[in-house]
């Protein structure tokens, strides 16, 4: 650990600035986010904690990372370059499939899915583009290096030999976060801050001075990933989750993620031919992404991006990305999309999400309804797409609620494809349906179910009397 201190104490030295980092640094507010940051100092802390650890075994570095360039764009800065990289994306547990038919709709390669997340190739270019458009991912990781480690010090040799000055200098600031599984470790703190050693003493010697850790906002974000026997780093292009595309200000109770919420319409299949029902639809967050989605509207239109704050970001390329993604807007959105919770703050906040959002106060239709007694509208069946309230969640409701919406349901829904995620997995019991398919998916750290039930209902006929249903 006396080393990571040494390193902290280093002097700072002046480097001479590139014009693009005289332009994000200058002025008095840059000059106090500074002083703040050399205050802020500290070293970053890893997410998890690692077993106990191995014996050393030298570092043979790989590099499966980096393919040749195009002759044609050999001469651009890094960040427009069209070298190939691999890239990692996250995403929720149980939607990597669905990650990966989205990644191949937007023309990446070598996509293949892996735990919670998927690994493709991409270009430069194409990292920008997954920002954008992906609403499944969780962020877009770069992979910079990877090799077998055994020790922390195999770690700072793999860090030390990565060349981060293409990215980031000194006068940028630095987060490094470490995630691990099955590693040998015996911390992954000291692991972390030995990424953030070599870096820093890369850079310095490099260019005269080290740069600074700012955990809360930094220019560059840097992932350390441990598993049993090797270390890969990445450099984080995307900063906040992606699931955050900037319109929500506040959070309604439980509300889903939004990359969530787009993962449980493509899991249910739904598409924006069909109308959509979310009856217990809370802050809107399932409406609103399928509205997105019916308006071909790209998820981060309206977000910044940590691949903005790095060198030689190119922000007429990302002007041009963007310019083309919204050229691809729908003026108009046709689908009929209609929610509806019993609290009517709930829906004052999905009316606030809905303007946030961009969208027109008429593209959802939000009302006070019981999930108990809402009818589907006329026309041809579509899907019930939700996230109904978790056990304690039900409240003061009874137990036979949930019969109660089954009823509803097989009365009025007749063809209606329901789909509902819960961490009751004895729902279907409930519900007294049997699940066409049932998804495993978590929602955070909840171990849920998307059950779906093709509703083949009981007519209601003019007297009031119902006949059959009920697989
Ligand atoms: C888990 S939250 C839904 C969160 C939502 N998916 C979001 O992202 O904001 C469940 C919602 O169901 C609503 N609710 C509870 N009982 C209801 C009922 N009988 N009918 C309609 N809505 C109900 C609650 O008010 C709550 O907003």
């Amino acid at each position: 650990m006396s080393a990571s201190k040494k390193t902290l104490r280093l002097p700072r030295k002046k480097a001479a600035p590139t014009p693009h980092e005289e332009r994000v640094r200058s002025g008095a507010r840059a000059a106090r986010a500074q002083s703040q940051n050399r205050r802020r100092q500290r070293p970053v802390e890893p997410r998890q904690t690692a077993t106990p650890s191995a014996s050393h075994q030298a570092i043979v570095k790989t590099s499966p990372q980096r393919i040749a360039p195009k002759p044609s764009e050999k001469k651009q800065g890094p960040a427009a370059q069209a070298l190939p990289f691999a890239a990692f994306a996250p995403c929720p547990r149980g939607l990597e499939e669905m990650l990966a038919r989205e990644l191949k709709q937007l023309g990446f390669t070598d996509v293949t899915p892996g735990r919670a997340g998927c690994h493709f190739q991409a270009d430069w270019r194409d990292i920008l583009r997954a920002n954008l458009y992906s609403r499944i991912a969780t962020r877009i990781l770069v992979q910079l290096a990877q090799a077998p480690v055994r020790t922390p010090e195999d770690i700072y040799a793999l860090a030390l030999d990565t060349e981060w000055e293409k990215w980031f200098g000194a006068r940028h600031s630095l987060r490094v976060d470490t995630s691990a599984v099955g590693s040998p470790m015996q911390s992954l703190q000291y692991c972390n801050l030995r990424v953030k050693d070599a870096i820093c003493d890369r850079i310095r010697a490099r260019e005269g001075a080290r740069p600074d850790v700012d955990t809360v906002r930094p220019d560059a974000r840097v992932h350390l990933f441990l598993d049993a026997n090797s270390a890969t780093l990445y450099l984080d292009s995307s900063g906040e989750s992606l699931f955050k595309r900037g319109w929500r200000y506040q959070k309604g109770a439980a509300p889903l993620r939004e990359n969530l919420a787009a993962g449980l319409l493509a899991l249910a299949d739904w598409s924006p031919e069909y109308p959509l029902v979310d009856p217990f639809c809370g802050s809107g967050t399932i409406l609103i992404e399928a509205a997105w989605i019916a308006l071909n509207a790209p998820p981060g239109l309206h977000r910044p991006f940590q691949f903005e704050r790095l060198r030689n970001h190119n922000p007429r390329i990302w002007h041009q990305i963007k310019d083309q993604a919204r050229s691809q807007i729908r003026p108009t959105l046709e689908t009929l999309l209609i929610g509806a919770d019993t609290d009517s703050a709930a829906l004052d906040l999905a009316r606030q999400n809905l303007q946030q959002a961009k969208l027109a106060p008429d593209n959802i239709q939000f009302q006070v309804a019981n999930a108990l007694e809402l009818l589907p509208p006329e026309g041809r069946p579509g899907w019930v797409v939700t996230n109904p309230p978790y056990g304690e969640r039900l409240g003061a409701q009874d137990s036979s609620f949930w019969s109660d919406w089954s009823a509803q349901l097989k009365t009025h829904y007749d063809g209606w494809s329901v789909n509902v995620i819960s961490s009751e997995l004895g729902l279907p019991g409930h519900l007294r349906l049997s699940p066409d398919r049932r998804f495993p998916v978590f929602n955070g750290a909840l171990d849920c179910r998307l059950f779906q039930f093709q509703i083949h209902g009981r007519r209601t006929e003019p007297n009031g009397a119902g006949a059959t249903s009920e697989p």
